[in-house]
């Protein structure tokens, strides 16, 4: 779930490469961290709840850093707990073999009950209270004279998902690492090699990457690596190149890479749209499908599936697949939709939306629609990800990356995306050539539209002040603003911590009406699209029962800031971009909330960047 990573060298120490390694994965969210460091000597393991500067920390009183050089090769973790609470025994690495094999793990190991009953038949003392344990003392048990395959014997008894690293004093120099259902990626660099969960710890060494699929395992030295498949057989695997810069993943001046990311949304949005836009026959250009009008027109229904924000994503396409191509859409979320033995047939396009990726229920739910036969395509961010991988064929977003837990970015950049497969669609259908082309001159607009709310941030911090010590909010909004409200409750019970409700306005009035006094503000989506008096009208019962009412308004739209104590203003768009601009400021409210309660924003309590367990 969390971070891993792995150095190997043979000229530098390991120890500061796997603390900034950690340092870098920070963003995804955890609870404790640890790192294990070979040298000639054997394997030495530092770990600690807390960040990552706690354990620097630990490290700096423990290893003085004229013994650091002895120690080339190491591998590190940060740990999202699933099995045994966050405490140090719980924390990676784990050892086995009195201390001369160490392990690192990402995901969780199902059968581990099972497993260690075994292994404390066998004698085998545990020491915390992890499934990952199970795993290093398992391998332990077969590790005689080749590594690779003592890894690849206990790998087959278990059950679940794992990216793991290990090394073990039986074969000094020698790193396995292995991947099923978690993400790692190994960096090729001159006498040294990196490993980690998420590249974003390997581009301060080297470009050249790696991606492992499913079912690999790798052999590390310092001079590269070796592929297999579980059954020890060799496989070979392209050296890709990684596009982005150090730069992408640093703050760049803003206090958290939240609020920059959510400024670097028209530079984002102008990277989704780049060269998608076709002005003279006003359609979308999107390649990457590999679809052809025919197998377009052949379609009879969509299944949108998703988490969380990408979910919102979703029910908002299924305004633009309806309205402009006439084709019925269910946007559903991953896991419900996976194990409701859901009913496929050919001409059904199931479309899996995922800034990450790697998100296990919508991994799950792609390879049951797979299974069925539908045509699956991703929308993702992450360029190399697993859905975008095992689906072959999709839009990537090109938002860059996205370090903050809190997605933003990621969201207007996929409804942009789905906008535009909506205007594709809709050519392939009623959709006309004067219509397609009003289309395509609006979502030209989007970055600029977007940038215009950004600039309001001031703004919107003055509002978020007045309503910033609420302990409950309800967000409400109508049609294609609905998943809107949706979204801006979810980022603020991310990040501010405060329970917030999103609902659609009408449904207010059956029942969680009761709930309003004076301080439960209810943020009202009142762009002024079809539909945006009735909203008005159901400002106007909140108001009755005395709750202040943040609107988010059509500039010059007086009529409607007269009904609200405080409007934030956004552009004037048509309903196919009201969302985008709207949730733009749902996004810098929520931020400005929780700054304002002293929220750590980039890393909310509980939360991992990406959730690849089911
Ligand atoms: C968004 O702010 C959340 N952290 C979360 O809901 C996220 O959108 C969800 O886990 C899905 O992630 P994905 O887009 O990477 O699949
Ligand atoms: N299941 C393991 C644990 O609880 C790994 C968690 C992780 O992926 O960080 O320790």
């Amino acid at each position: 779930m969390c971070g891993i990573v792995g150095f190997s060298s043979r000229r530098h120490s390991a120890v500061g490469p796997l603390v900034n390694g950690l340092r870098r994965l920070e963003y995804r969210g955890y609870d404790s961290a640890g790192v294990a460091l070979q040298s000639d000597g054997g394997i030495r393991v530092y770990k600690q709840t807390g960040k990552v500067g706690e354990l620097e920390k630990l490290l700096k009183e423990k290893l003085p850093a004229a013994e650091r050089d002895a120690f080339k090769m190491g591998i590190a973790h940060t740990r999202w707990a699933t099995h045994g609470l966050p405490t140090a025994a719980n924390a990676h690495p784990h050892v086995a073999d009195g201390g001369r094999l160490a392990l690192v793990h990402n995901g969780i190991i199902e059968n581990y009950a099972a497993l260690r009953a075994g292994l404390e038949k066998r004698g085998v003392a545990f020491a915390s209270q992890t499934d990952t344990e199970v795993l290093a003392h398992l391998i332990a048990q077969f590790d005689k004279d080749d590594f690779l395959s003592a890894v690849t014997q206990a790998l087959k008894q278990v059950e679940g998902t794992y990216g793991i690293a290990v090394m073990s004093m039986r074969h000094p120099g020698e790193m396995v690492v292995a991947r099923k259902g978690s993400p790692l990626v190994i960096g090729i660099g001159e006498h040294e090699t990196v490993v980690a969960s998420d590249v974003s710890a390997i581009v301060a060494h080297t470009r050249q990457v790696i991606y492992l699929k499913d079912g690999d395992v790798a052999l590390v030295t310092p001079d590269g690596v070796n592929v297999y498949t579980l059954d020890n057989a060799p496989v070979s695997r392209d050296v890709q190149e990684i596009e982005f810069d150090l730069g992408a993943v640093e703050k760049g001046g803003f206090d958290h890479f939240m609020l920059k990311e959510i400024h670097e949304q028209p530079e984002a949005l102008r990277n989704t749209i780049r060269g998608r836009l076709d002005k003279t026959d006003g359609t979308a250009i999107l390649s990457g499908l590999n679809l052809t009008p025919r197998e377009l027109a052949a379609v009879r229904r969509l299944v949108i599936v998703g988490c969380g924000t990408s979910l919102h994503a979703g029910m908002v396409g299924k305004h633009y697949f309806e309205s402009l191509a006439d084709i019925p859409t269910s946007p559903e979320q991953a896991a419900e939709f996976r194990y409701s033995n859901p009913i496929i047939s050919p001409d059904d396009w199931v479309i899996a939306l995922s800034q990450s990726g790697e998100t296990a229920d919508t991994l799950a739910a792609v390879r049951e629609s797979m299974r069925k036969g539908a045509l699956v395509s991703g929308l993702c961010n992450v360029v190399g990800s697993t859905i975008a991988r095992e689906v072959g064929r999709g839009v990537y977003l090109h938002a860059g990356p996205e370090i903050s837990v809190a997605s933003t970015k990621a969201f207007t950049a996929q409804v942009t995306a789905l906008l535009m497969t909506a205007l594709k669609l809709g050519r392939t259908r009623r959709l006309s050539r004067e219509e397609g082309l009003r289309l395509v001159a609006e979502i030209e607009r989007i970055p600029d539209l977007v940038g215009a709310v950004v600039a309001r941030s001031n703004e919107i911090a003055a509002i978020a002040e007045k309503r910033c010590k609420a302990e409950d909010m309800f967000f409400i909004g109508r049609g294609v603003l609905y998943p809107t409200a949706l979204e801006g409750a979810l980022k603020v019970k991310e990040i501010a911590y405060l329970h917030a409700e999103g609902y659609q306005a009408a449904e207010l009035k059956h029942g969680p009406i009761a709930l309003l006094t004076e301080k439960t503000p209810v943020v009202a989506l009142l762009a002024d699209i079809p539909g945006k008096e009735k909203t008005v009208g159901n400002v106007q019962e909140c108001r009755a029962r005395n709750a202040p009412v943040v609107g988010v308004v059509t500039e010059g739209d007086e009529e409607a800031a007269s009904h609200v104590d405080d409007a934030i203003f956004v552009p004037r768009t048509s309903e196919w971009v009201a969302p985008i601009v709207s949730v733009v400021a749902l996004q810098l409210f929520a931020y400005h909330v929780a700054r304002l309660r002293g929220c750590e924003i980039d890393q909310p309590r509980n939360l991992a960047k990406s959730v690849t367990v089911e």
